[in-house]
């Protein structure tokens, strides 16, 4: 298998020096071989300005480097220290009230601001160029989660004036904006590009194409951030890898934009974390509460997998419990072994834990690490281990990722736009995509997240739950597969600047199927819609689309209004399906393009890696792999086909 390799995020600058070459020794022994550092020391890079310490990092990357450990280094530009803000207090970033952002945690500052570009170009560059030829130093880390807290959308002067400079770009002429805005209405209408605010304290909501530019632009904003930074590492310091850190359930700026300009997408995975804030319903967090959704880690692994076009890694994965969420509990034993080889599973390049050792002062004093503050093993350090004795016995065996044969679309501006224009109180799309995906993985599909305009040819099956607005390099795409595509409700309900598409819904779409939706419903949350699929009853709510058309539906409400309709090998829904007629209409469709599934049982799950098979058990009771896996013919490498809780199993 190509190895997955294991390593740590470590804050030498956390500890007294007499500790660092004691703990990488204690790290490689462990079976890592990776350590990120720096991502957050910028005040021990810098403590005044212009005068640079590097004697503690030369000291701490030796001692990492004499034991055979690589860094992973971070560019510190998530924590600009006090002195920066003090000189340049307009680094602030604005949050939607206008109110400036304050010093004394992290993220402070606006993408938008100039002066902050032109003092992280300065530190990125004393960085690359101090340890860019380095040979321990084999990859960098932007900058560190990009959003988290709540910090793409700033609302400063700076981004005021970013923005006007971004629309004069996308338009040309404030005639085209004001068009494309529908600015007549209520009087919006602009004559210049300077006069237009951000879509911020307005006294009811804003224009929805104003607000979906906003989006676009702060997005874009996170681009140019991060690529100023790439390309004073590629410049700096070549051959290295670049990463960035994305995160769970975080959808404010299009991770497919920053995937292109790095190497590796990294995500930090917390799975236990993620529960607990997560959209799940009571049940599910009573069930999973010390294991995770099952489908959480699998969803982000196949998603950053798109993201960095193949490759991609776990920089963090929890190791116990966190401080962050609303309840912290800790992981079952063997979910830290468990969530290792899923992530290997998927293709990881890297998992990496948070944090080596626990932290007695700060914000973070709560959040477990692999070594308890009083330097003791955590119970995530002896899972560690265990993994890495699981990847090395795997390594033999020939486990190239190759890609799936099911496709799903995720859209980052449908996301914004459904957000912009939910119209109903139910709508909300990633919980659409991500009961989608995990209808696939619970039929033991595997599948791969792609951005829209990907390239489909090599798929049987290409699902896109809802897709808002269907662009020309999308409908190439869809064109030139011959992939059975499925589409849910709202596809193709919006143009590119937020309107209703002339030959209404589903705009560009009617290539494929000869429909027009008359009318949209949005159902509440008390209202299931009951109906018919081959002969049996299904349910569904939240989103009812009227067509008209001249197709028979295969699914249909009580008083014949179309749920599900399939002309040749496009197939469309027009509601939000529950559980068991989602996962009927997904077999049919798997069935038509001939990709294999399985029922599984509802806590296990499968993932395929070249010739191996894993299984992994995320029920908190004992589960029997089902004979259709094959479980039975196979050479079994790791566990058994009885899979007591938090287990993998792995077959050839
Ligand atoms: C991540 C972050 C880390 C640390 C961790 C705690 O979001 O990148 O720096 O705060 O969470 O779980």
């Amino acid at each position: 298998m190509n190895p997955t390799k294991l390593g740590v995020c470590y804050y030498p600058e956390h500890w007294d020096r007499s500790l660092w070459r004691e703990d990488a020794l204690r790290m490689a022994d462990l079976g890592l071989s990776c350590v990120r550092i720096g991502e957050f020391a910028w005040s021990r890079f810098e403590p005044s300005p212009g005068a640079f310490t590097w004697d503690w990092c030369d000291e701490a990357i030796e001692a990492l480097s004499e034991a055979g450990l690589k860094v992973i280094l971070g560019t510190p530009t998530a924590t600009p220290p006090k002195w920066l803000i003090d000189a340049h207090p307009e680094i602030l970033a604005c949050d939607a009230e206008g109110r400036p952002r304050r010093f004394g945690s992290r993220r402070h500052y606006c993408f938008s601001s100039e002066v902050y570009r032109e003092q992280s170009k300065r530190i990125v560059t004393a960085m690359a160029r101090r340890y860019g030829g380095h040979d321990a130093v084999v990859a960098w880390q932007t900058d560190n989660e990009y959003g988290c807290h709540d910090t793409v959308r700033s609302y400063s002067p700076a981004a005021q004036a970013a923005f006007h400079t971004w629309l004069e770009d996308r338009y040309g002429e404030i005639a085209a904006l004001n068009e494309a805005w529908g600015a007549v209405f209520w009087s919006q209408d602009y004559r210049s590009f300077d006069e237009i605010d951000l879509p911020n304290l307005t006294v009811t909501e804003p224009n929805p194409s104003h607000v979906l530019d906003f989006c676009r632009f702060s997005s874009d904003q996170v681009v140019s951030f991060n690529r100023l930074q790439t390309e004073i590492l590629r410049t700096e310091s070549p051959g290295r890898d670049i990463y960035h850190n994305f995160m769970g359930f975080y959808f404010e700026f299009d991770h497919f934009d920053v995937g292109e300009d790095i190497d590796v997408a990294g995500w930090d995975s917390y799975p236990l974390g993620f529960l607990d804030i997560g959209d799940f319903p009571d049940s599910e967090k009573a069930l999973f509460m010390r294991q995770g959704h099952p489908d959480f880690a699998g969803f982000h692994h196949d998603l950053y997998r798109g993201c960095g076009r193949g490759r991609w890694g776990v920089l963090e994965q929890q190791p116990g419990p966190v401080n962050w969420a609303r309840n912290n509990p800790a992981p079952l034993p063997g979910m830290v072994r468990l969530w290792t080889l899923e992530a290997a599973a998927h293709g990881a390049e890297l998992v990496s834990y948070f944090r080596w050792r626990q932290a007695p002062f700060a914000q973070e004093q709560m959040h477990a690490g692999l070594l308890r503050p009083d330097d003791q093993p955590a119970t995530g350090f002896g899972e560690v281990r265990q993994a890495a004795d699981d990847l090395s016995r795997l390594e033999a065996a020939p486990a190239e990722t190759e890609h799936a044969k099911a496709a799903m679309i995720f859209s980052y501006e449908t996301l914004w736009m459904s957000e912009i224009q939910p119209q109903g109180s139910g709508w909300y799309y990633p919980a659409l995509f991500y009961h989608w995906y995990s209808a696939f993985r619970r039929l033991g599909v595997d599948v791969d997240i792609v951005r829209p305009g990907a390239d489909l040819s090599q798929y049987s099956l290409v699902a896109a739950p809802s897709l808002f607005h269907v662009d020309d390099a999308a409908m190439a795409a869809l064109t030139t597969t011959d992939a059975q595509l499925l589409f849910g409700p709202r596809s193709g309900s919006k143009t590119a600047s937020f309107q209703i598409p002339p030959t209404l819904a589903p705009g560009p779409l009617q290539r494929f199927l000869p429909v027009t939706i008359a009318r949209s419903e949005s159902l509440s949350a008390q209202h299931v819609e009951a109906g018919v699929f081959d002969g049996l009853g299904v349910s569904c709510g939240v989103w009812l689309d009227h067509a008209e058309t001249e197709l028979s539906p295969l699914a249909a409400t009580h008083d014949h209004t179309g749920l599900v309709y399939r002309n040749d090998r496009a197939w469309l829904l027009t509601t939000v399906p529950d559980d068991d007629f989602l996962i009927r209409i997904l077999t049919k469709a798997l069935d038509a393009a001939g990709v294999g599934h399985m029922r599984l049982p509802d806590e296990l799950r499968l993932r395929r890696r070249g010739a191996l098979t894993f299984a992994f058990n995320y029920g908190a009771h004992d589960a029997t792999l089902p004979d259709a896996t094959g479980i039975g013919r196979a050479d079994i490498l790791i566990g058994a086909p009885a899979m007591p809780p938090s287990s993998v199993t792995v077959w050839k």
